[in-house]
């Protein structure tokens, strides 16, 4: 094939780009190398940026380079570009000087010894949750251990009583997975929707319109539990995140309003939920697939050097990258070569930017001790994931959990996994003990 032919097929693959749906998964590395090699920064006509937000086309980003240019600017590249539920979420969707102020109130709360206070209980439950689901031969892995795992532990650090874990799993599924091919996330956004009145006809019948009006509802519902939440807490403080938001105070000087601890508590809940489940599930899955490296990853365990198995989390978090982040230009840019208009998105997939072979030889290969590994995995910039070292204890602490009691494995023959596009991942993860 030409260099032309090639050419024109990364145009159309860049004017119908949609990573939402989790067909798009089956080509996803095929379609991101075929742009970073022919056009990549692509214009695309049809790219919405939420699972079920309205195309208005925009950007797709796929060099590493470029990617970091974009979210090292949050001056020309804003983060306030979804359609929010009920409000812009903060940090995420405030850009600086606010957002600087916001960040400064939580940092510490996640900072590197405040996690790695929580080690010990990060252990216990993962032994309690590895021990239950292996107590079968046949499991899987995402419902018994990968979900349950982060989110009973966010809940936990959040104050969110631990019997409210069902309800809380079901708004954040109907929130984030209402369109993406999470089918859960899908049966529960009909269901909701029914319930509001709009006619659901079978499994296809769910409209864009429906779909957006259930992700409101439940939205609205998570509102109400902060709502009543705060209220408690208020009444008697407890040493949980509730409680720390009522008595911060911004820049030092005021404390918080109710709206703007509702919407850091709303952030906190979708960033905190989904990310770690999202990726145990995509590094099990490949691990499951690919013993050499499983056994590798097994062997680093119980090395000496503990530096080597955080090396390697790091890298597993380049290859099995979930997050696309989203911008919104500001103001006419220049753009190497390009020219960006104000209110066009831009994309930066970071599952296209860690496998740039410019910024990392051989990037389809996990090489546990890679360096340098500057992955965009959890962003870079301002918003860099204010997560991130409760994310790297929980991924180490149940990978290394479930080898010990579980070092062989493999895909479920019977049954296929639950993928979901988008801020990817999967739903359900069907395991055979080995
Ligand atoms: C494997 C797990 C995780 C990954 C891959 C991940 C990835 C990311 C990425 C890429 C961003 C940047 C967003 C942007 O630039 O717009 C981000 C931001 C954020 N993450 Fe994480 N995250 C993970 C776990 C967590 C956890 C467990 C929390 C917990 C509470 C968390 C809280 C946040 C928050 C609050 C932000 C917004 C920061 C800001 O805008 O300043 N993340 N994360």
């Amino acid at each position: 094939m030409s260099d032309r032919d090639d050419r024109n097929r990364a145009a159309t693959e860049a004017r119908h780009y949609n990573p939402y749906p989790s067909e798009f998964l089956e080509r996803e590395f095929e379609i991101y190398d075929l742009l970073r090699e022919q056009l990549p920064i692509a214009r695309s006509e049809v790219m919405s940026n939420t699972t079920l937000g309205e195309a208005k086309g925009g950007w797709v980003l796929t060099r590493y380079d470029d990617g970091s240019e974009v979210l090292r600017d949050p001056e020309t590249f804003s983060n306030q570009t979804l359609a929010y539920p009920v409000r812009p979420w903060i940090p995420q969707a405030i850009d600086p000087p606010m957002h600087t102020s916001y960040r400064r109130i939580l940092n510490p709360w996640f900072a590197p010894e405040a996690m790695t206070k929580l080690e010990p209980h990060l252990e216990q439950y993962a032994n309690e949750l590895a021990d239950k689901m292996l107590e079968k031969d046949e499991f899987d892995f995402v419902a018994d251990y990968a979900d349950p795992f982060p989110t009973v532990i966010f809940c936990e650090l959040a104050g969110f009583p631990a019997d409210d874990y069902p309800r809380i799993m079901d708004w954040k599924n109907i929130i984030m997975h209402g369109g993406d091919g999470h089918r859960r996330g899908h049966d529960l956004t009909c269901a909701k929707a029914r319930e509001l009145g709009h006619d659901v006809d079978g499994d296809d019948g769910l409209t864009n319109e429906a779909a957006l009006a259930a992700r409101a509802a439940a939205a609205g519902e998570v509102y109400q539990y902060f709502q009543q939440l705060l209220d408690a807490r208020r009444e008697s403080p407890q040493d949980d995140l509730v409680s720390k938001l009522l008595t911060a105070k911004y820049e030092g000087e005021r404390p918080l309003t109710q709206e703007e601890i509702e919407d850091t508590l709303f952030l906190l809940f979708m960033a905190g939920l989904d990310t770690v489940a999202s990726a145990l599930g995509l590094m099990i899955q490949d691990f499951a697939q690919n013993e050499v490296k499983r056994k590798e990853f097994i062997e680093l365990m119980d090395s000496d050097d503990p530096s080597q198995l955080s090396q390697a989390i790091e890298e597993l978090v380049r290859v099995h990258s979930i997050v696309l982040l989203p911008r919104r230009v500001t103001r006419e840019a220049s753009f190497h070569g390009a020219v960006f208009q104000p209110e066009d998105t831009v994309m930066v997939p970071t599952q296209a930017s860690n496998r740039d072979p410019e910024a990392f030889p051989d990037p389809n290969t996990l090489i546990f001790d890679r360096m340098p590994n500057r992955h965009l995995g959890f962003g870079l910039g301002p918003h860099r994931c204010l997560g991130i070292h409760l994310a790297r204890r929980e991924l180490r602490i149940a990978l290394q959990v479930f080898h010990r009691k579980c070092p062989n494995y493999r895909l479920d023959p019977n049954k296929t996994a639950n993928a979901f596009g988008g801020m990817k991942g999967l739903a359900s993860l069907p395991l055979v003990r080995t």
